[in-house]
């Protein structure tokens, strides 16, 4: 066999090139060559062989429903949609020391005593340091088949011959294959590895998760082709100075990506935490000047964080706006709202938002609780302690109501929360939740702000 000459392939144009460059000559973009092994099969010329052809089908057939594999971890199984899928790949994420690790082992685990036949394959940790790891997990006993390796085609031949059912690659950024001359970590290699993984995923009828590091801009280093590839994309996520961490689905083929599941790093692993509203409403006092409870909705779970805004005088130059999990633009929306149709003027102040326990909210149901926390912070009122707020508010200044208020109102009830602000139809609110709850209903943003006035003035 002759040796394989590899090319580059310009990531942004197509153009093949025989050497590496840092510049593509043909569309003159930056660092966008990348290395391939050529097709060694391709024919030769331009002739294509006579196939069989393909078989159409209707589209009312029959088809099995997903089998899944239960992980044995409720929040896991909720945001795959319901378990693991064998024949899938699954690509994890999260910022180095977030968990990962700790949270497929324990996968691996718990799968592995319920009779899953499970392979751990690390390329980061040594067979010592994940032994002790399972130790302190209380995994020691589950019969995992454990292996420290980063070699492609030993990995994969040692999969052929031990048929697991879920395979763990920790991570794929430091896999490599003898294929490509590239050094492991590279866009190539990461790209060549996980492709070859999720063929065999595919042909061996296997459930691989790949866990992938994140770089600080948010982006799995090196591919984000590695997420087309595989069928899921989660992340893990959460702040370290936190103890809960937020596993959350960017993509899934075979279920819902708006599904968190919420985990507690202890000191025995990662514990699941069933009620997540309890634990982001930890350690509230008594009502203060600018926190607001916003009933939120993830996935199909309502969870109640407190946000909190602070507005203060601007020091110098031109006022700061600095937001901590939520869209900074939605700020600048709401704020400029609340300045043309309520008359609420920021110019001048910095302003500050916080979603407390380090939660990161993307629903538009949160304006009208930023709205309130911003005016109780100006105005220098707290909004009573047991109230929720929530709505979505667009640009004439009127509130809309939010999607399955019923499951929000019902949370805050059950945890003690006695008035909720917002955009709810009476009629759409059953009799169950209004005799618990007091609604003052908000069709507009200026009714909020009256509301905040006459309580200040009371004060
Ligand atoms: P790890 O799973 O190694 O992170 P990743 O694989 O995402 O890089 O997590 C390591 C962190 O978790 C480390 O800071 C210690 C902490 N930890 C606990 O607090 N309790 C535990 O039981 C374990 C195993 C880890
Ligand atoms: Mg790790």
């Amino acid at each position: 066999m002759g040796k394989i000459v590899n090319i580059f392939v310009c990531q942004s144009c197509g153009t093949v090139h025989g050497k590496w460059a840092g510049r593509c000559d043909s569309c003159g973009q930056w660092n966008t060559l990348v290395e391939e092994v050529p097709a060694q099969n391709a024919p030769k010329s331009g002739k294509r062989k006579k196939t069989r052809g393909i078989d159409f089908v209707d589209l009312s057939g029959t088809s099995a429903d997903v089998p899944r594999i239960d992980t044995g971890i409720e929040e896991l199984n909720r945001v795959t949609g319901g378990g693991l899928v064998p024949g899938s790949a699954l690509l994890i994420g999260g910022d180095p020391g977030i968990g990962k690790s700790t949270l497929l082992l324990q996968a691996c685990g718990t799968m592995a005593k319920r009779g899953v036949k499970t392979a751990y394959i690390s390329g980061e940790e040594s067979i010592a340091q994940i032994r002790r790891r399972a130790k302190r997990l209380d995994m020691a006993d589950a019969p995992v088949d454990l292996a420290a390796e980063t070699s492609l085609g030993p990995i994969l031949d040692g999969l052929m011959v031990n048929k697991p059912d879920v395979v763990i690659i920790d991570s794929i950024q430091t896999l490599w294959t003898d294929l490509l001359g590239a050094a492991p970590g590279t866009v190539a290699q990461v790209r060549a590895c996980a492709q070859e993984l999720t063929r065999y995923a595919k042909k061996r009828n296997v459930c691989i998760i790949l866990v992938g590091h994140v770089t600080k801009d948010g982006q799995i280093a090196g591919p984000r082709v590695v997420e087309h590839m595989v069928d899921a994309v989660l992340y893990f996520e959460g702040d370290r100075a936190h103890q809960f961490r937020i596993l959350r689905a960017h993509k899934n083929r075979f279920g819902p990506t708006d599904e968190i599941g919420v985990f507690e790093m202890g000191e025995k692993g990662l514990y699941e935490v069933t009620n997540p509203s309890a634990l982001f409403l930890d350690g509230r006092g008594e009502s203060v000047c600018g926190a607001v409870v916003f009933a939120g909705l993830e996935g199909t779970r309502p969870v109640l964080t407190e946000i909190q805004a602070l507005v203060a005088p601007a020091a110098f130059g031109t006022p700061r706006r600095a937001v901590v999990g939520w869209d900074s633009g939605r700020l600048a929306m709401v704020l400029a709202v609340l300045e043309a149709r309520c008359g609420v003027s920021f110019s001048g102040k910095d302003v500050y938002l916080n979603v407390a326990g380090g939660l990161k909210i993307n629903e538009p149901a949160a304006d009208l609780a930023v709205a309130a926390a911003l005016a109780s912070s100006i105005f220098d009122v707290p909004l009573p302690s047991d109230s929720v707020v929530f709505g979505e508010i667009s640009l004439s200044g009127d509130v809309r109501g939010a999607s399955r208020t019923d499951a929000r109102l019902k949370e805050a009830a059950k945890l003690g929360f006695k008035q909720a602000i917002a955009a709810v139809p009476t009629r759409t609110s059953s009799k169950k939740i209004t005799s618990q709850l007091t609604i003052r209903a908000i069709k507009t943003l200026p009714e909020l702000i009256s509301r905040v006035e006459a309580l200040a003035e009371a004060q």
